[in-house]
C-alpha cells in the first residue's frame, strides 16, 4: 500500500471508529488491545495470545484448567490437588488436616505457578504444572524447600518486593508509583506495558486529533538498548552479573547470554533481539527460518540485499565450513534447568564441543 493510500486508510479508519469515541474512550484495560486493532492490525492479531500476552491469566480464561479438571501430586507427607471442575481451588493435605484456597492469579502460558492469597500474605504455590510432563511438579527453584508443616507446604511466602515484581513482569498496570495495585491489575504483557503512552495515543487518534502523541518508535533502539528494554523482564547482563546467578540457571537469561557471544554488537541492528523475534507473534519455532539471521553477518553479500537490517560491514563474519543451514540447532543448543522441566535455547552463540561444560 502506498502512503498516501494507507493516509486514506487510517483517516477513513478514524471517521469510522469516530462514532464510537465514548465507548473507546472508556474502553476498559481488557479490550483495549482490540482497540489499536483498527489502525494495527499485524501487531494486534496474535499478541494477545502469545506467551506474554497470557503470562497471566484469570481462571475463567486459563485453558489449562478446561483441560485438566483435576491435577494431583504428593510429595513426602503431603498431597496436592488442583480441581478446576468450577471456582478452581489448589488443595493441600496431610492427611488430617486440609488447606483449601481459591486461585485467583495463573503465572505463565506453558508452564503455569499459580500466586496464592492466605492470611493477607501472597504465596508462590509449591506445585506447578508442566507441560513437558503433562503434570504437577515441585515450582522451578523451590525444591530444596523442606516444609515443617501443612501451612509451610501450600508454598514459599514471597518476599518484601516480589508480589510487586512478579506482578510487573507478568501483567499490566498492576504497579503504580512503585506499589502494587491489585484492583488495577490487567493480565499479561499488554500493548502499553511495552508502548507507553500507548492509551492517549489511541484516544488522540481516535477523537481525530493526530498522532503527536505516538509512543516511541522502539526500532529506533540499538540492540544494546532493546536487550535492556527486553531484560527488564528477560533479565539485562547488569542484572544477572550483580546478581551472581551463575550454571545452567542462567539460560534462562537470554540479554545476559546473547551479550556474551562473540557476534553480540550493541551497535549493530542484525543482532538485536527484534531482528530473530518479533514480539507481537508467537516463538518461530522452525530453526532454517534463523537462517538468514546468521547469514546477515555470516555470508553477507548474499542476505543483505534481502531485507535484513542494514549492515555494519567491519562485522562481517566468516562462514561454517560444516553446514549451510539450520545454524541454530548446532550453535545455539538447547540447555534443560537443572529440574529437567523447561528448556532454553542457549544464546551464547558458539561453536559448542562435544562433551564441554557449560560455558559461564
Ligand atoms: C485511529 C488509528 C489508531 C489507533 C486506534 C491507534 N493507533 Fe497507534 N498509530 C497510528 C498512526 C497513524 C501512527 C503513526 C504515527 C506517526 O507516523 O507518527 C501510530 C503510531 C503508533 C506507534 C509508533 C510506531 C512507530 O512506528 O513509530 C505505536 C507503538 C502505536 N501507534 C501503538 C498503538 C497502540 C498500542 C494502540 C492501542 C492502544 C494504538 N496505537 C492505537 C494510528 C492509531
Ligand atoms: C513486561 C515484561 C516483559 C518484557 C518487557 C518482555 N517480555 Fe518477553 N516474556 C515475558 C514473560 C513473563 C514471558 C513468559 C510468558 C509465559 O511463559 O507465559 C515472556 C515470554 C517471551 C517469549 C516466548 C517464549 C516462549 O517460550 O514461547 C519470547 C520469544 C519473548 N518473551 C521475547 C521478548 C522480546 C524479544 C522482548 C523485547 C522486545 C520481550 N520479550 C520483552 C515478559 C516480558
Ligand atoms: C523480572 C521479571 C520477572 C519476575 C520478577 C518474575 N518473572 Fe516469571 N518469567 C519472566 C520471564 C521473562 C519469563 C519467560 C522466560 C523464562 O521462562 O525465564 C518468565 C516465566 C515464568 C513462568 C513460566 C515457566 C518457566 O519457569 O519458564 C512462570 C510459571 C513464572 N514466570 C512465574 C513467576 C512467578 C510466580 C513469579 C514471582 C514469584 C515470577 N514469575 C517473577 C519474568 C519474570
Ligand atoms: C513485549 C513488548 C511489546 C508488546 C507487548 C507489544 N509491542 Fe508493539 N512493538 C514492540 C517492539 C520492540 C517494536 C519494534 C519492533 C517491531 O516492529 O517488531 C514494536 C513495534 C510496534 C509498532 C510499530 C510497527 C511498525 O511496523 O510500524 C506498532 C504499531 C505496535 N508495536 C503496536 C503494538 C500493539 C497494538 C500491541 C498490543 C496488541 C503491541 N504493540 C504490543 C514491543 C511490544
Ligand atoms: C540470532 C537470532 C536470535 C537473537 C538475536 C535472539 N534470539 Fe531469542 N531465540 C532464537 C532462537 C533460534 C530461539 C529458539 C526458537 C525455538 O524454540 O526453536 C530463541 C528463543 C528465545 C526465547 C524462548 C526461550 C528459549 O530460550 O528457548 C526467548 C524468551 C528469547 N529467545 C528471547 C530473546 C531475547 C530477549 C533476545 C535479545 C536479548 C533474543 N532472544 C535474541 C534466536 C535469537
Ligand atoms: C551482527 C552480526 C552477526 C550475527 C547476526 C551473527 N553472528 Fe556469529 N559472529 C559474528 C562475529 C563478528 C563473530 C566473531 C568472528 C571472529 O571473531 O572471528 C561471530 C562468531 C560466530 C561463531 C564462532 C564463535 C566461536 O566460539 O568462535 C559462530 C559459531 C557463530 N558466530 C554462529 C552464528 C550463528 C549460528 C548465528 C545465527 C543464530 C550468528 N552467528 C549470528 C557476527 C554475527
Ligand atoms: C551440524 C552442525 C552445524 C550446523 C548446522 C552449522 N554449523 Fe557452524 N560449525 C559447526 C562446527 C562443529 C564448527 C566448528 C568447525 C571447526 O572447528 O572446524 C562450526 C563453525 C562455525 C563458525 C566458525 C568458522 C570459523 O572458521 O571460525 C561459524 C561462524 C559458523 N559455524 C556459523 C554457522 C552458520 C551461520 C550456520 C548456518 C548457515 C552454521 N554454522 C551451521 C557446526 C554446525
Amino acid at each position: 500500500m502506498g502512503p498516501r493510500l494507507s493516509i486514506l486508510r487510517k483517516f477513513l479508519t478514524v471517521a469510522f471508529l469516530g462514532v464510537a469515541v465514548n465507548a473507546v474512550a472508556q474502553a476498559t484495560h481488557t479490550n483495549i488491545a482490540s482497540s489499536c486493532a483498527g489502525c494495527h492490525a499485524a501487531e494486534s492479531k496474535w499478541q494477545t495470545d502469545t506467551p506474554m500476552g497470557r503470562a497471566m491469566q484469570w481462571p475463567d480464561v486459563n485453558p489449562l484448567f478446561k483441560t485438566h479438571p483435576e491435577l494431583t501430586f504428593r510429595k513426602g507427607a503431603y498431597s496436592y490437588t488442583v480441581d478446576t471442575k468450577d471456582q478452581p481451588t489448589y488443595s493441600v493435605t496431610d492427611g488430617t488436616r486440609t488447606i483449601t484456597l481459591p486461585i485467583h492469579w495463573s503465572f505463565g502460558k506453558g508452564a503455569q505457578t499459580w500466586v496464592l492469597e492466605k492470611d493477607g500474605q501472597l504465596l508462590e504455590s509449591m506445585v506447578s504444572y508442566y507441560p513437558s510432563i503433562d503434570a504437577l511438579e515441585i515450582t522451578t527453584g523451590d525444591q530444596e524447600l523442606k516444609p515443617q508443616n501443612l501451612d509451610e507446604a501450600v508454598g514459599r511466602k514471597l518476599r518484601e518486593t516480589e508480589p510487586k515484581d512478579c506482578f510487573g513482569c507478568h501483567s499490566t498496570g498492576s504497579v503504580l508509583k512503585g506499589k502494587l495495585h491489585l484492583e488495577t491489575i490487567q493480565p499479561g504483557v499488554t500493548c502499553e506495558h511495552c508502548h507507553t503512552g500507548a492509551a492517549s495515543h489511541m484516544v488522540a487518534a481516535v477523537q481525530g486529533e493526530g498522532y503527536g502523541t505516538a509512543p516511541p518508535d522502539l526500532r529506533k533502539l540499538t540492540s544494546e538498548d532493546i536487550s535492556n528494554f527486553c531484560g527488564q523482564c528477560h533479565r539485562s547482563w547488569e542484572t544477572v552479573v550483580r546478581s551472581t546467578w551463575r550454571g545452567e540457571v542462567d539460560v534462562r537469561f537470554q540479554p545476559f547470554r546473547l551479550a556474551n557471544s562473540k557476534c553480540f554488537d550493541g551497535t549493530d541492528p542484525r543482532i538485536s533481539c527484534i531482528a530473530c523475534h518479533n514480539p507481537h507473534q508467537d516463538l518461530v519455532r522452525d530453526d532454517s527460518s534463523y537462517d538468514s539471521k546468521c547469514l546477515a553477518c555470516h555470508a553477507a553479500k548474499n542476505e543483505s540485499a534481502s531485507g535484513a537490517p542494514q549492515a555494519v560491514s567491519h562485522r562481517d563474519a566468516k562462514a561454517c565450513t560444516v553446514a549451510s543451514s539450520n545454524c541454530v540447532s548446532c550453535h545455539m543448543p538447547k540447555v534443560k534447568l537443572p529440574n529437567g522441566l523447561v528448556t532454553f535455547h542457549d544464546h551464547e552463540i558458539r561453536i559448542v564441543k562435544p562433551g564441554a561444560p557449560y560455558p559461564d
